[in-house]
């Protein structure tokens, strides 16, 4: 983020648009699972919209999930076109992996993400180490679509599948003094090539925080998934955070903690970068990042000749959900 400009970013950096594939019609019952990656994999037909060079197919395990209502005035639901799986999974912002957008998918392959255990500690009544079978053993998957917005001014549409963040984080009996929660991603530098760097610019591990009220927010979204399928490791494999009203740097990837504070958590960029990246980051049009406009962004697929580029919403397009959060603050202050 720091290190690129939007303008510096070359077009031949963004994966061609790829075929799209409609997978989530043939999630909808576990006796179609099998029938839908089988239909995937043979090209299936119908809903294809073959381009040339094939895209990447769908990767990883299919997920039984409870499809997300498909109607205009569901939150967690928006008919957008939906950034093609190639370009979701092929451009990206990894930092552990290396800063190209490419480096991502073609470095977080050897990630070892089984077992995976979650650390909770802090102002918290059930801390431990959980493992993640255990947290999704009582969190059932959901589908939800949401705009992604990266400070980047880029976007895409992503079909998640995951769980509300709230719920689980109630499982472990917050105290009454917990007033932030705070992410961290997993150190392991030796499968991950970006924390060997010696030019990194990050202190590891890859911290995010929400304020409670934040992350109790329905909208706010644990993802094991996209595409109906396990979330592919350059997205953050196994566990990602989600906050679609704010920008991207916030969904912190790969969680191995999670911590109750009272006071606000540091947090990654905001300690590089203090005056450029906030601690809220929420998506606000009106508020410039100092090197670049926030008034519009690329909604991938983008390129040189059809850049696709749409105006930048308040909150993301959220507002009706998370403006309430954010009454009487001066949101230029505390970008
Ligand atoms: N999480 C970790 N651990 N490391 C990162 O570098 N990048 C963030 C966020 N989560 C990042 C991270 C940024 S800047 C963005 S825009 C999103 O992940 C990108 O998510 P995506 O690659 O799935 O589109």
């Amino acid at each position: 983020m720091l290190i690129k400009n939007p303008g510096d970013i070359a077009s031949s950096e963004i994966t061609p648009e790829s075929v799209y594939l409609d997978r989530r019609r043939f999630m909808r019952g576990t006796g179609t699972l099998a029938l839908g990656s089988l239909l995937a994999a043979c090209g299936e037909s119908g809903t294809a919209h073959a381009t040339a060079p094939a895209a990447p197919d769908i990767k990883g395990k299919p997920l039984e999930f409870n499809p997300v209502a498909a109607n205009a005035d569901n939150p967690f639901y928006t008919a957008e076109a939906k950034t093609p799986y190639g370009d979701v999974t092929q451009y990206n912002n990894f930092y552990e992996f290396g800063t190209g957008k490419d480096d991502p998918a073609r470095y977080a392959k050897n990630l070892t993400t089984s077992p995976w255990q979650v650390e909770v500690d802090g102002e918290v009544d059930k801390p431990g180490r959980y493992n993640l079978e255990d947290i999704l053993a009582k969190n059932p998957l959901e589908e939800r679509i949401y705009r992604l917005r990266c400070v980047e001014a880029w976007s895409m549409v992503i079909p998640w599948v995951g769980f509300p963040l709230g719920k689980m984080l109630q499982q472990f009996e917050p105290r009454s003094s917990a007033r932030y929660v705070k992410f961290e991603t997993l150190v392991r530098p030796k499968e991950m090539r970006g924390q060997r760097s010696f030019s990194s610019t990050i202190d590891w591990p890859y911290e995010e925080g929400l304020r409670m009220d934040e992350a109790m927010h329905p909208l706010a979204f644990m993802a094991t998934g996209l595409y109906g399928h396990e979330i592919p490791k350059q997205n953050g494999a196994p566990l990602r955070l989600v906050v679609p009203w704010k920008y991207g740097f916030k969904s912190i990837k790969s969680i191995v903690r999670i911590s109750f504070t009272e006071k606000q958590p540091r947090t990654s960029w905001e300690q590089i970068a203090p005056h450029e990246y906030g601690f809220y980051a929420n998506v606000n049009p009106e508020v410039d990042h100092p090197r670049w406009s926030q008034a519009s962004e690329r909604r991938l697929p983008s390129s040189l000749f059809a850049p696709n580029r749409i105006d930048t919403q308040m909150f993301n397009g959220y507002g009706d959900q998370v403006a309430s959060l954010y009454s009487g603050m001066d949101l230029a202050r505390h970008y």
